[in-house]
């Protein structure tokens, strides 16, 4: 039996929580209970307005009858079956329906579809076929992996070794060779842009100066995120992702966009490749995937990549690499349930019917206490907020306390706001988020 006290908390001694300050938040915990569309209710039952689709995942809203439904059915048919030399037909009609809206414009979909169990996993999925496809074409050399600092790729030894957010990586060995393109954010030059800021797109350049330090024949792929999202939400400049895919094309680099957090409408697309217009070699998914409900990701890989490892005696296994979990079932049925419902309510592209008032409510929060910046793209903003002095962070922390408690569900990393609410977003909840936010960054010290 669970041991709940009187206030419906329950012993928090057991568990050791992710990416969390354990010591502080059991002292005063912040527990949700259940959730329904565009609101969590917290254990002492108030309504919290999801200001972050959960972790940007929940993009069709909680509740999903039609998710729980398909879940329930999956599981009382087939619970799981390996796929390791075995097949069951979900996952390959899951792979189908992916491929039709698969990420990709006139250089061909990449549309073949390899299963992970998270966005860690489709990062580190990504990154071993990029290699493994360097030494199919006769490339062998090339294992060295190109990411970008404030980058986040998971937690994977790989993900944290192209990543840049040095939390993530001090305590940590690294994999040897890789190395870093300088980010994108300049405050001097783009502050306060709704979409593409104008400045920058120079900075992918920066790849011409690793391919001279390393020699192209040494690198394997680059991975981005097209809209970086966890390191506070930093918006390509005008032209850096197609000068980014020029440079690498011109060198045999593969080119991968970290889609964990764009995949599946976050944009007003259905990939930030569409969006952009800027066609990658792999693209790695997870979250809205599934809406959240079942942990899985995806990895899309073009023909080019896909068809290079199909190659040798037929019995041999073309890659080296795999998961228990991958294509388990009940995802694969919670998957494409979600793309039903994704395809029936036309979420996919709601974000850009949505933009216009989403910049205009984000914005008008210019001239409140403490804000550096605000940046916003398809259904995404980030607020910057000035540090105070000495405590870089605990500005942002007391925000997102302080709006926890009066109802609405923030996403803070450093002194940054990040919001990313479901795409079931009505006008009403962007009017909710402002409100709440706005009083907040009064009362904040
Ligand atoms: C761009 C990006 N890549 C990878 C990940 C890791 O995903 P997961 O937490 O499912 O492993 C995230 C998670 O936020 C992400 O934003």
């Amino acid at each position: 039996m669970n041991q709940h006290n009187r206030q419906n908390t329950p012993v928090l001694d057991s568990y050791w929580m992710p990416f969390t300050a354990n010591r502080q938040f059991k002292a005063a915990p912040r527990l949700l209970a259940s959730a329904e569309g565009m609101h969590y209710t917290s254990v002492d039952g108030r309504k919290i307005l999801d200001g972050t689709a959960g972790l940007w995942c929940v993009n069709a809203g909680h509740g999903r009858r039609q998710i729980a439904a398909a879940v329930e059915r999956q599981l009382s048919t087939l619970d799981f079956a390996p796929s390791f030399q075995m097949g069951h037909p979900i996952a390959f009609d899951f792979a189908e329906r992916l491929a039709e809206i698969a990420p990709g414009g006139a250089d061909g979909k990449l549309d073949r579809v390899f299963f992970t169990g998270s966005g860690s996993e489709s990062v580190d999925t990504a990154l071993k076929i990029a290699v493994a496809y360097q030494r199919s074409i006769g490339q062998g050399t090339r294992t060295r992996l190109i990411g970008r600092e404030r980058g986040y790729h998971g937690v994977g030894f790989g993900g944290i070794s192209v990543g840049g957010l040095v939390n993530n990586r001090r305590v940590f060995p690294l994999i040897p060779g890789t190395d870093h393109l300088r980010h994108t954010h300049d405050l001097a030059k783009n502050a306060f842009v709704k979409g593409q800021p104008e400045h920058g797109a120079e900075l992918a350049d920066d790849l011409e100066r690793l391919v001279a330090l390393h020699g192209a024949e040494t690198i394997a792929a680059c991975i981005v995120e097209p809209v970086a999202g966890s390191t506070g939400v930093l918006i390509p400049p005008k032209g850096y992702l197609e000068r980014l895919r020029k440079i690498c094309t011109a060198h045999g680099i593969l080119l991968i966009f970290d889609e964990v957090i764009t995949g599946f409408g976050r944009l007003g697309a259905s990939f930030a490749t569409d969006y952009f217009g800027v066609t990658p070699d792999l693209v790695t998914t997870a979250k809205g995937l599934t809406n959240g409900a079942i942990p899985m990701g995806a990895v899309f890989a073009s023909r080019k990549v896909h068809d290079a490892l199909m190659h040798g005696p037929e019995g041999q296994i073309e890659l080296f690499h795999g998961y228990t979990y991958s294509g388990h079932p009940a995802a694969c049925a919670a998957g494409i349930a979600t793309l039903d419902i994704y395809r029936d309510e036309d979420l996919l592209t709601r974000a850009a019917a949505l933009q216009d008032d989403w910049h205009e409510a984000m914005h008008s929060l210019k001239g409140l206490p403490h804000i550096a910046d605000i940046r916003t793209i398809g259904l995404i903003a980030g607020i910057e907020l000035t540090s105070r002095e000495g405590a870089p962070g605990a500005r942002a922390y007391d925000v997102f306390v302080d709006c926890f408690e009066r109802g609405l569900l923030i996403r803070v990393t450093g002194d940054i706001i990040a919001f990313s609410p479901p795409l079931i977003a009505e006008k009403s909840h962007i009017e909710d988020i402002v409100s709440i936010l706005g009083d907040a960054l009064k009362r904040a010290q």
